[in-house]
């Protein structure tokens, strides 16, 4: 019996459809240069005191944006998509800690040749680098769909409610208190 099965809320037709369609999701996140560049980020971010930009704020980043544009009714862009460009959107840290290369550029150049191997197709790719370059903008600033959604997510994707260091976080106001996703 499949798993989903034996806990009685999801046939195992269903459970295989939704592993399915995050096939190459779960491909990216096995690739071992996305697995270097994280444990580059994790080593460099030992003794940061801020929000770190490891697998769980990429993870944070993807269900928060998923379902702000399932609310908004966005159906063009595919759960995948939006999940690889999350969980990409920050690989580059690792090369603005070391050269100071703004991350989100750093991030899409290194993001595109993983993308390819997981056989996203170009026009979803121009989206998801788009959507990576995009990420650190402001909202309001006229950015392409998947590029607001991962502006806003990064943002939402944090605690700030018990955070020890508000008084010195550049991001934080106090509408960050506010839980939205
Ligand atoms: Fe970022
Ligand atoms: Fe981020």
């Amino acid at each position: 019996m499949a798993l989903g099965e034996s806990q009685g809320f999801c046939s195992s037709w269903e459970w295989d459809n939704i592993l399915h369609s995050m096939t190459r999701v779960n491909q990216l996140l096995e690739h071992e240069d996305y697995i270097s560049y994280m444990e580059k980020i994790d080593g460099l971010e030992k003794e940061r005191r801020f929000c770190k930009h490891g697998f769980e704020h990429g993870l944070n980043v993807a269900r928060i944006a998923y379902a702000y544009l399932l609310e908004k009714g966005e159906l063009l862009l595919s759960k995948e998509s939006i999940y690889a460009a999350a969980f990409l959107h920050d690989i580059g840290r690792w090369v603005e800690y070391e050269t100071g290369e703004d991350h989100a550029v750093a991030s899409a150049r290194l993001a595109l040749p993983l993308l390819e191997v997981c056989r996203f197709n170009s026009d979803d790719i121009q989206v998801i680098l788009n959507g990576i370059l995009e990420h650190r903008r402001h909202p309001e600033d006229n950015l392409t769909t998947l590029g607001e959604a991962l502006a806003l997510a990064d943002d939402w994707a944090r605690d700030c409610r018990h955070c020890s260091l508000q008084d010195l976080c550049y991001k934080y106001n106090q509408t960050m208190n506010q839980v939205m996703y």
